[in-house]
Protein backbone atom coordinates (compact mmCIF):
# COMPACT_ATOMS: atom_id res chain seq x y z
CA UNK A 1 0.00 0.00 0.00
CA UNK A 2 0.72 3.38 0.12
CA UNK A 3 3.62 5.40 2.43
CA UNK A 4 1.73 7.75 2.47
CA UNK A 5 -1.86 7.73 3.63
CA UNK A 6 -3.68 11.30 3.92
CA UNK A 7 -7.43 11.44 5.75
CA UNK A 8 -9.04 14.54 4.81
CA UNK A 9 -11.59 16.89 2.96
CA UNK A 10 -11.82 17.96 -1.08
CA UNK A 11 -13.36 20.80 -1.89
CA UNK A 12 -14.54 22.74 -5.03
CA UNK A 13 -12.66 26.49 -4.55
CA UNK A 14 -14.92 29.19 -5.88
CA UNK A 15 -11.96 31.85 -5.84
CA UNK A 16 -12.86 35.38 -5.67
CA UNK A 17 -9.73 38.29 -6.25
CA UNK A 18 -10.54 41.35 -4.01
CA UNK A 19 -8.44 44.07 -3.22
CA UNK A 20 -9.12 43.58 0.45
CA UNK A 21 -10.87 41.38 2.12
CA UNK A 22 -14.14 42.43 3.07
CA UNK A 23 -14.59 43.43 7.07
CA UNK A 24 -17.71 42.22 9.11
CA UNK A 25 -20.84 43.75 7.53
CA UNK A 26 -19.16 45.52 4.62
CA UNK A 27 -19.80 44.36 0.31
CA UNK A 28 -16.80 44.67 -1.78
CA UNK A 29 -16.82 43.79 -5.83
CA UNK A 30 -14.56 41.09 -7.04
CA UNK A 31 -12.24 40.58 -10.22
CA UNK A 32 -13.64 37.31 -11.10
CA UNK A 33 -14.47 34.31 -10.50
CA UNK A 34 -13.01 30.91 -10.63
CA UNK A 35 -13.33 27.19 -9.62
CA UNK A 36 -10.53 24.64 -9.12
CA UNK A 37 -9.74 21.48 -7.35
CA UNK A 38 -8.85 22.45 -3.43
CA UNK A 39 -9.49 21.10 0.12
CA UNK A 40 -6.65 21.13 2.90
CA UNK A 41 -7.14 17.04 2.27
CA UNK A 42 -6.75 16.88 -1.21
CA UNK A 43 -4.13 19.69 -0.91
CA UNK A 44 -2.10 18.11 1.28
CA UNK A 45 -2.60 14.36 -0.99
CA UNK A 46 -1.49 16.73 -4.50
CA UNK A 47 1.25 17.58 -2.34
CA UNK A 48 2.69 14.45 -1.10
CA UNK A 49 2.01 12.66 -4.15
CA UNK A 50 4.21 15.37 -6.22
CA UNK A 51 6.67 15.17 -3.73
CA UNK A 52 7.79 12.16 -4.90
CA UNK A 53 5.79 9.94 -2.20
CA UNK A 54 3.47 6.82 -3.06
CA UNK A 55 0.23 8.50 -1.20
CA UNK A 56 -3.36 7.37 -1.00
CA UNK A 57 -6.20 9.29 -0.03
CA UNK A 58 -9.26 8.80 2.08
CA UNK A 59 -11.88 11.06 1.48
CA UNK A 60 -15.95 11.69 0.60
CA UNK A 61 -16.80 13.17 -3.20
CA UNK A 62 -20.10 13.95 -3.96
CA UNK A 63 -21.41 11.89 -6.96
CA UNK A 64 -21.76 15.71 -8.95
CA UNK A 65 -19.05 17.99 -11.55
CA UNK A 66 -16.86 18.51 -8.46
CA UNK A 67 -16.47 15.42 -7.66
CA UNK A 68 -15.41 14.66 -11.03
CA UNK A 69 -13.07 17.98 -10.80
CA UNK A 70 -11.29 16.49 -8.01
CA UNK A 71 -11.15 12.76 -9.36
CA UNK A 72 -9.14 14.37 -12.45
CA UNK A 73 -7.18 16.70 -10.45
CA UNK A 74 -5.72 13.89 -7.64
CA UNK A 75 -5.88 10.95 -10.37
CA UNK A 76 -3.29 13.35 -12.67
CA UNK A 77 -1.61 14.08 -9.62
CA UNK A 78 -0.77 10.41 -9.00
CA UNK A 79 -2.53 9.96 -6.06
CA UNK A 80 -4.09 6.61 -5.07
CA UNK A 81 -8.29 7.25 -5.58
CA UNK A 82 -9.22 3.59 -4.71
CA UNK A 83 -9.96 4.76 -0.81
CA UNK A 84 -12.56 7.62 -2.20
CA UNK A 85 -15.81 7.22 -1.30
CA UNK A 86 -18.79 8.92 -3.28
CA UNK A 87 -21.31 10.34 -0.14
CA UNK A 88 -25.24 11.20 -1.12
CA UNK A 89 -24.09 14.39 -0.19
CA UNK A 90 -22.62 16.98 -2.40
CA UNK A 91 -19.07 17.81 -2.85
CA UNK A 92 -17.68 20.43 -0.18
CA UNK A 93 -17.26 23.49 -1.46
CA UNK A 94 -15.25 26.68 0.00
CA UNK A 95 -15.79 30.10 -1.20
CA UNK A 96 -12.26 32.06 -0.95
CA UNK A 97 -11.41 35.46 -1.18
CA UNK A 98 -7.71 36.50 -2.20
CA UNK A 99 -6.60 39.77 -1.43
CA UNK A 100 -4.02 41.79 -3.62
CA UNK A 101 -1.53 41.57 -0.91
CA UNK A 102 -1.48 36.96 -1.81
CA UNK A 103 -3.75 36.86 1.72
CA UNK A 104 -6.87 35.19 1.96
CA UNK A 105 -10.49 34.25 3.75
CA UNK A 106 -12.13 30.98 3.12
CA UNK A 107 -15.56 29.44 4.24
CA UNK A 108 -15.88 25.82 4.28
CA UNK A 109 -19.42 23.98 2.97
CA UNK A 110 -18.31 20.41 4.39
CA UNK A 111 -21.04 18.79 2.77
CA UNK A 112 -19.40 15.75 1.72
CA UNK A 113 -16.70 15.62 3.88
CA UNK A 114 -19.30 15.59 6.73
CA UNK A 115 -20.04 11.96 6.19
CA UNK A 116 -16.68 10.97 5.97
CA UNK A 117 -15.98 7.73 7.99
CA UNK A 118 -12.68 4.95 7.44
CA UNK A 119 -14.03 1.90 5.63
CA UNK A 120 -11.98 -1.51 6.76
CA UNK A 121 -10.18 -1.20 3.39
CA UNK A 122 -9.21 2.42 4.47
CA UNK A 123 -8.44 1.19 7.99
CA UNK A 124 -6.43 -1.31 6.54
CA UNK A 125 -4.10 1.48 4.35
CA UNK A 126 -3.47 3.65 7.99
CA UNK A 127 -2.36 0.94 9.49
CA UNK A 128 0.05 0.25 6.75
CA UNK A 129 1.51 3.52 5.76
CA UNK A 130 4.13 4.84 7.24
CA UNK A 131 2.77 8.65 8.02
CA UNK A 132 -0.78 9.26 8.09
CA UNK A 133 -1.49 12.68 7.76
CA UNK A 134 -4.84 14.78 8.80
CA UNK A 135 -6.52 18.12 9.12
CA UNK A 136 -9.74 18.94 10.68
CA UNK A 137 -12.26 19.61 8.01
CA UNK A 138 -13.72 15.84 8.37
CA UNK A 139 -15.80 14.46 11.36
CA UNK A 140 -13.32 14.14 14.39
CA UNK A 141 -14.57 11.03 15.18
CA UNK A 142 -12.59 9.71 11.45
CA UNK A 143 -9.46 11.53 13.07
CA UNK A 144 -9.95 10.12 16.08
CA UNK A 145 -10.02 6.73 14.37
CA UNK A 146 -7.08 7.55 12.09
CA UNK A 147 -5.25 8.68 14.51
CA UNK A 148 -5.84 5.29 16.74
CA UNK A 149 -4.67 3.13 13.65
CA UNK A 150 -1.40 5.04 12.69
CA UNK A 151 1.91 3.88 13.46
CA UNK A 152 3.15 7.53 12.85
CA UNK A 153 0.53 10.11 12.69
CA UNK A 154 0.71 13.48 11.86
CA UNK A 155 -1.88 16.32 12.57
CA UNK A 156 -2.30 19.62 11.30
CA UNK A 157 -4.81 21.13 13.28
CA UNK A 158 -6.86 23.25 10.98
CA UNK A 159 -8.85 24.69 10.78
CA UNK A 160 -7.85 25.78 14.20
CA UNK A 161 -10.08 23.99 17.18
CA UNK A 162 -9.44 23.12 20.74
CA UNK A 163 -7.89 19.28 20.75
CA UNK A 164 -9.04 16.56 23.41
CA UNK A 165 -6.24 14.90 25.39
CA UNK A 166 -7.82 11.59 23.84
CA UNK A 167 -6.75 12.47 20.20
CA UNK A 168 -3.39 14.43 21.00
CA UNK A 169 -2.12 11.30 22.70
CA UNK A 170 -1.69 9.43 19.39
CA UNK A 171 -0.50 12.62 17.86
CA UNK A 172 3.44 11.96 16.55
CA UNK A 173 3.81 15.43 15.26
CA UNK A 174 1.80 18.45 15.21
CA UNK A 175 1.63 20.93 12.37
CA UNK A 176 -0.03 24.33 13.03
CA UNK A 177 0.25 28.27 12.04
CA UNK A 178 0.21 30.82 15.33
CA UNK A 179 -3.51 30.70 15.47
CA UNK A 180 -3.89 27.04 15.55
CA UNK A 181 -1.01 26.89 18.09
CA UNK A 182 -2.55 29.13 20.22
CA UNK A 183 -5.93 26.96 20.01
CA UNK A 184 -4.30 23.69 21.60
CA UNK A 185 -1.42 24.90 23.45
CA UNK A 186 -2.00 28.76 24.74
CA UNK A 187 -0.01 31.80 23.63
CA UNK A 188 3.18 30.17 24.79
CA UNK A 189 4.40 27.89 21.81
CA UNK A 190 6.35 25.61 24.09
CA UNK A 191 3.32 24.80 25.80
CA UNK A 192 2.51 22.65 23.01
CA UNK A 193 4.82 19.69 24.42
CA UNK A 194 2.68 19.51 27.16
CA UNK A 195 0.65 18.16 24.93
CA UNK A 196 2.06 16.38 21.94
CA UNK A 197 5.71 15.16 21.43
CA UNK A 198 6.87 17.21 18.89
CA UNK A 199 5.39 20.15 17.02
CA UNK A 200 6.34 21.94 13.98
CA UNK A 201 4.62 25.87 13.89
CA UNK A 202 4.37 27.53 10.56
CA UNK A 203 5.16 31.54 10.69
CA UNK A 204 4.57 32.58 6.96
CA UNK A 205 7.25 34.97 5.20
CA UNK A 206 8.95 33.62 8.69
CA UNK A 207 9.35 30.64 7.52
CA UNK A 208 9.14 27.56 10.85
CA UNK A 209 9.62 26.49 13.90
CA UNK A 210 10.20 23.08 15.28
CA UNK A 211 9.56 22.10 19.31
CA UNK A 212 10.45 18.79 20.24
CA UNK A 213 10.47 17.38 24.22
CA UNK A 214 14.39 16.34 23.54
CA UNK A 215 16.17 19.34 22.12
CA UNK A 216 16.70 22.70 21.52
CA UNK A 217 13.83 24.82 19.38
CA UNK A 218 15.01 24.84 16.05
CA UNK A 219 14.16 28.06 13.45
CA UNK A 220 14.37 27.56 9.61
CA UNK A 221 13.97 30.92 8.22
CA UNK A 222 11.78 31.74 5.53
CA UNK A 223 12.45 31.83 1.91
CA UNK A 224 12.36 35.27 0.15
CA UNK A 225 9.19 35.53 -2.54
CA UNK A 226 6.89 37.59 -4.68
CA UNK A 227 3.58 36.76 -2.98
CA UNK A 228 0.62 36.17 -5.32
CA UNK A 229 -1.72 33.75 -3.28
CA UNK A 230 -1.14 31.83 -0.24
CA UNK A 231 -4.39 29.64 -0.83
CA UNK A 232 -2.94 26.00 -0.23
CA UNK A 233 0.68 27.15 0.95
CA UNK A 234 0.05 25.99 4.34
CA UNK A 235 -1.35 22.07 2.59
CA UNK A 236 1.60 22.33 0.34
CA UNK A 237 4.15 21.99 3.67
CA UNK A 238 2.44 19.26 5.58
CA UNK A 239 2.19 17.41 2.35
CA UNK A 240 5.71 18.01 1.10
CA UNK A 241 6.87 17.20 5.29
CA UNK A 242 4.51 14.00 5.22
CA UNK A 243 6.29 12.47 1.88
CA UNK A 244 9.87 13.94 3.38
CA UNK A 245 9.59 11.95 6.29
CA UNK A 246 7.85 9.31 5.08
CA UNK A 247 11.19 8.76 2.54
CA UNK A 248 13.60 9.25 5.58
CA UNK A 249 12.14 6.10 7.53
CA UNK A 250 12.57 2.56 5.83
CA UNK A 251 9.75 0.76 7.01
CA UNK A 252 6.49 1.06 8.61
CA UNK A 253 8.09 -0.12 11.90
CA UNK A 254 11.04 2.39 11.85
CA UNK A 255 9.20 5.36 12.75
CA UNK A 256 9.83 8.15 11.92
CA UNK A 257 12.36 11.24 12.98
CA UNK A 258 10.51 13.26 15.11
CA UNK A 259 13.81 14.78 16.18
CA UNK A 260 17.33 15.47 14.77
CA UNK A 261 18.41 16.03 10.80
CA UNK A 262 15.72 14.20 8.91
CA UNK A 263 13.27 16.60 10.44
CA UNK A 264 14.97 19.31 10.17
CA UNK A 265 15.45 18.66 6.23
CA UNK A 266 11.74 17.65 5.82
CA UNK A 267 10.63 20.93 7.54
CA UNK A 268 13.45 23.08 5.01
CA UNK A 269 12.19 20.82 2.30
CA UNK A 270 8.34 21.60 2.97
CA UNK A 271 9.26 25.52 3.53
CA UNK A 272 10.77 25.76 -0.07
CA UNK A 273 7.60 23.93 -1.36
CA UNK A 274 5.36 26.62 0.38
CA UNK A 275 7.46 29.36 -0.98
CA UNK A 276 6.98 27.99 -4.40
CA UNK A 277 3.08 27.46 -4.02
CA UNK A 278 2.06 31.42 -3.02
CA UNK A 279 3.97 32.14 -6.18
CA UNK A 280 1.03 30.75 -8.75
CA UNK A 281 -2.77 31.17 -7.84
CA UNK A 282 -5.50 28.90 -6.36
CA UNK A 283 -5.22 25.61 -4.24
CA UNK A 284 -3.57 22.25 -6.54
CA UNK A 285 -2.93 24.34 -9.53
CA UNK A 286 -0.45 26.09 -7.57
CA UNK A 287 1.22 22.61 -5.50
CA UNK A 288 4.79 22.41 -6.82
CA UNK A 289 6.82 18.70 -8.33
CA UNK A 290 9.38 17.30 -6.55
CA UNK A 291 12.07 18.18 -9.09
CA UNK A 292 11.31 21.93 -8.86
CA UNK A 293 11.44 22.00 -5.16
CA UNK A 294 14.79 20.12 -5.22
CA UNK A 295 16.36 22.37 -7.63
CA UNK A 296 15.40 25.27 -5.65
CA UNK A 297 16.25 23.44 -2.45
CA UNK A 298 19.37 23.06 -3.40
CA UNK A 299 19.93 27.14 -4.61
CA UNK A 300 18.75 28.31 -1.24
CA UNK A 301 20.58 25.24 1.19
CA UNK A 302 23.30 23.89 -0.81
O1 LIG B 1 -5.97 25.38 2.88
C1 LIG B 1 -6.61 25.81 1.69
C2 LIG B 1 -7.88 25.05 1.51
O2 LIG B 1 -8.75 25.32 2.60
C3 LIG B 1 -8.67 25.42 0.28
O3 LIG B 1 -8.30 24.68 -0.86
C4 LIG B 1 -10.11 25.25 0.72
O4 LIG B 1 -10.80 24.27 0.03
C5 LIG B 1 -10.06 24.94 2.22
O5 LIG B 1 -10.16 23.60 2.51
Amino acid sequence: MADVVVVGSANVDLVLPVQRIPRPGETVLAGGLTRGPGGKGANQAVAAARSGASTAFVAALGADDGGTLLRDALGEAGVDLSLVSTSDQPTGTAIITVAEDGENSIVVAPSANATLELSEQALRAVREAKIVLAQLEIPFGTVQAAAAASSYFVLNAAPAAELSDELLAHVDLLVVNETEAEAVGGPKLSALLERVPAAVVTLGAEGAVILTRDAAEIRVPGVPVEVVDTTAAGDTFCGVLAATLAAASTTVSTTAPTTGRDLTNAVRRANVAASLSVQTGGAIPSVPHGEVIDARYAEVYL
